[in-house]
């Protein structure tokens, strides 16, 4: 394309950067193989039983999820939780750190039936009925999709499973979903209780560096029209690019993890390490262009075709619908959980967030806040077992 800035060709060298670095920095060969299984090299050699389920959506994409239970308990009866991660993750980052640090393993030994899921396009949900990740299809989704029918297949087939409500655990876009699916009145009837690490559900004040430069110089939007349907396309081949996109942009590489997320207090270097041997997962361009949406126009709305007549066809109105954080049911227990230093859920769109929540039964909604805390130290900070897991399992034993 003639119009593209160049500009915005420095921010693909930027993203290819971002891809590499992570790329780079070591190679798990288990992590990037195809046979690669969750249950088998991340938590049956913690000593843990794991079994790996499929299930498919109404939209074809067949989707992985790992059930984990303390060996001590065997899997039956006890009260299941949904793990649902965030963007350009997977699975993978409840299980990253000790047994004693992961929330996962955490809640295993608790006692509670865990299962982690994994969104579409992530290594253990690469499948679809008929779609493969090849064909620019399987990518035309934002999280309106996560929301209308990941989740709801998630959580109906863990209830379908065991017979029970759930607590569901959300980090990141993880809480977007849910708390866009709850404010259309979904999932609650499935659901215990919930508990948003990380939440977002406005991001107009997003101050993430790297956010706002994708928002900032139409990235996604750029990437879409021409052609590229999967956002951060896996960087075997650009290693090397790495040293010159880097320097050319003055940026040291290894600090772009923080750049996205804030300065994370309090997680370890070996599991940024691990972090990056399976990070990041790819997202599809058309989830980064509503992501984006919401960053520009600070509203929490359906995908925006800037179309009229696209819109139309979708939503049979002009302009998207709305979601309505005040139609969240407000009985419903919520526990949410934020941090000062994280860019990626500000502070000041939480602000808005809790506003919107201010007439929610008072029993039924905690509301925690750590100063320190950035985007990924809710779920790998070294003292998060205190400081979040703790409070969060006593949550959920109440309801
Ligand atoms: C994956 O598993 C299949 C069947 O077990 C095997 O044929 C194939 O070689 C494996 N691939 C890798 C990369 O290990
Ligand atoms: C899940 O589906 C994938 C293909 O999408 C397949 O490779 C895998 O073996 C399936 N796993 C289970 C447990 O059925
Ligand atoms: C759960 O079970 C109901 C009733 O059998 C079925 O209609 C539904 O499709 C199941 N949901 C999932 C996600 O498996």
């Amino acid at each position: 394309m003639a119009n593209i800035s160049s500009t915005t060709l420095i921010l693909v060298d930027l993203l290819l950067c971002v891809s590499a670095a992570m790329a780079a920095r070591t190679k798990l060969p288990a992590a990037a193989g195809e046979n690669f299984s969750i249950c088998k090299s991340m938590v049956e050699t913690q000593g843990y039983i794991c079994q790996e389920h499929n299930v498919t959506t109404p939209d074809g994409y067949i989707i992985g999820l790992q059930r984990i239970s303390a060996a001590k308990n065997k899997i039956t009866n006890y009260p299941p939780v949904l793990l649902q991660h965030g963007i350009f993750a997977d699975a993978v980052s409840w299980i990253l750190g000790s047994p004693d640090e992961s929330l996962a393993f955490k809640l295993a030994d608790d006692g509670f039936d865990v299962w982690l899921a994994n969104t579409r396009g992530t290594l253990s949900s690469k499948g679809h009925i008929s779609l493969t990740p090849k064909d620019p299809a399987y990518w035309e989704w934002s999280w309106d999709e996560l929301a209308a029918y990941d989740l709801p297949t998630f959580v109906g087939y863990v209830n379908n499973q065991t017979g029970q409500k759930l607590h569901y655990v959300g980090h990141s876009l993880g809480t977007l979903t849910a708390l866009s699916a709850f404010s259309h009145g979904k999932l609650l009837n499935m659901l215990r209780s919930a508990a948003m690490l990380s939440p977002i559900a406005y991001l107009g004040q997003m101050s993430s560096l790297l956010g706002r430069t994708i928002a900032e110089l139409f990235l996604a939007e750029n990437l879409y029209v021409i052609g590229v349907r999967e956002f951060i396309p896996k960087a075997n081949d650009v290693g090397k690019l790495l040293d010159v996109a880097c320097s050319k942009l003055g940026i040291s590489c290894s600090n772009l993890l923080t750049l996205f997320t804030g300065p994370n207090c309090c997680v370890k270097t070996s599991t940024i390490d691990a972090l990056l041997q399976h990070e990041p997962q790819p997202t599809a361009t058309k989830n980064m262009m509503h992501l984006v949406q919401m960053v520009r126009r600070g509203t929490i709305t359906k995908f925006n075709y800037n179309n009229i007549a696209q819109n139309l066809k979708h939503y049979e109105q002009a302009t998207p619908p709305k979601y309505n954080m005040r139609s969240i049911p407000k009985n419903f227990p919520l526990l949410l959980s934020y941090g000062g230093k994280d860019t990626l859920s500000d502070v000041n769109d939480m602000q808005v967030l809790l506003d919107d929540l201010r007439d929610h039964d008072a029993d039924k909604l905690v509301i925690q806040y750590r100063e320190e805390y950035a985007h990924l130290d809710f779920i790998m900070g070294t003292n998060a077992n205190r400081i979040v897991f703790d409070p969060l399992i006593a949550f959920f034993k109440l309801h």
